[in-house]
């Protein structure tokens, strides 16, 4: 057993968080915001006279993504109180990011598009290539909504794949427990047509990797400042796109308590840093330096360049050079 507590289960979401009540009104509050602003749009763009059909295109994407947010609303609205919601945190450095962002990785992980793919596979690819193939448990931190994690499935026994997000683990369940799911990402510039200003994404998994991610990987709501593992148990942490999103200061302890000894860290990602701290920006180097110190060998220590969440109905494209980081833990 590698879990240390028990779970609350909310529409087939295990959430391991202790202050339960504040964190589904977090969620709940997050939600409601994010509708309101595809409400907004919705406002602002129907009955146009002038360009009528781009604005029409737009209503039909916002609509429809305010009725999928409306249904996760609904499965939580019934666990919360008022007094709560009064109580959350608002402040900018709040981790739950205030922008919802599952959709974007819902484009990338599961409708497999040229993009999102060759990202997925040059990410993976440039990992299992340093790592033995034949390890018991992983843990991946902060894993939106899952292909990752799941890519990982083949040189691990058993995943473990986290993120505090409550919708990101909703969505992944639904896309397991369902067939389609469709949404929207409107672009309302950077577009070469209509026909790119709000193409509809279908996300899908087949049965057989279904089966396989209900065999072997197991997704759960929790905090990385308060993981619900028991002390060394895992053989591997990973850290793909969240290194940044909270200093390291204040997580290293939490995964290094976990980490078996000979167990790996593996950091890819930007160093993008999505908190105001400067002192806590920690350059590549420095967070090399850091593990070193605290008991672990550098294993890799390079730059793997992908795009990133790459749409490509828009003109804008991103391109991260990632530091890859893999370091082996020896005490
Ligand atoms: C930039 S996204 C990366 C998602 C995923 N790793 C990927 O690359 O597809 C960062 C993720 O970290 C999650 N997150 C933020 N704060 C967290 C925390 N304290 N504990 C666990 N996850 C967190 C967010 O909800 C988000 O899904």
């Amino acid at each position: 057993m590698v879990y240390n507590k028990d779970y609350f289960e909310l529409d087939g979401v295990k959430i391991y968080i202790e202050n339960l009540e504040n964190y589904i009104a977090e969620s709940y509050l997050l939600l409601s915001n994010h509708n309101r602003y595809n409400e907004f749009n919705l406002h602002k763009y129907i009955n146009q006279e002038k360009r009528k059909e781009y604005f029409d295109i737009l209503v039909q994407a916002y609509l429809h993504n305010y009725n999928n947010i409306r249904e996760l609303l609904a499965s939580v609205k019934p666990h919360v109180e008022v007094d709560n919601i009064l109580n959350v945190n608002t402040n900018r450095d709040n981790v739950v990011n205030m922008t919802l962002k599952d959709y974007v990785y819902l484009q990338r992980d599961w409708c497999y598009y040229e993009d999102g793919e060759n990202q997925i596979v040059k990410t993976i690819k440039s990992i299992q290539n340093v790592l033995p193939s034949d390890m018991e448990n992983a843990l991946f931190l902060g894993c939106g909504v899952g292909r990752l994690a799941v890519e990982f499935s083949n040189i691990f026994t058993k995943i473990y794949a986290t993120d505090k997000s409550y919708s990101m683990i909703w969505h992944i369940n639904k896309l397991l427990s369902e067939g389609n799911f469709e949404f929207y990402t409107p672009q309302e510039k950077n577009v070469y047509s209509l026909e790119n200003v709000a193409q509809k994404h279908t996300a899908s998994i087949s049965d057989n990797l279904k089966t396989k991610i209900q065999d072997k990987v197991e997704f759960f709501v929790s905090d990385v400042l308060d993981l619900p593992i028991q002390k060394e148990c895992m053989d591997a942490v990973f850290s793909i796109y969240f290194t940044d999103v909270i200093a390291l200061k204040l997580w290293f302890e939490k995964i290094n308590n976990i980490i078996i000894k000979d167990g790996y860290f593996i950091h890819f990602g930007p160093l993008d840093y999505f908190f105001s701290a400067e002192s806590e920006m920690l350059t590549a180097k420095e967070f090399k330096t850091f593990f070193e110190e605290n008991g672990y060998e550098t294993v890799t220590d390079e730059i793997v360049e992908t795009s990133h969440l790459n749409d490509s109905n828009s003109f804008s494209y991103k391109v991260y050079r990632n530091w890859l980081f893999i370091a082996k833990k020896n005490y």
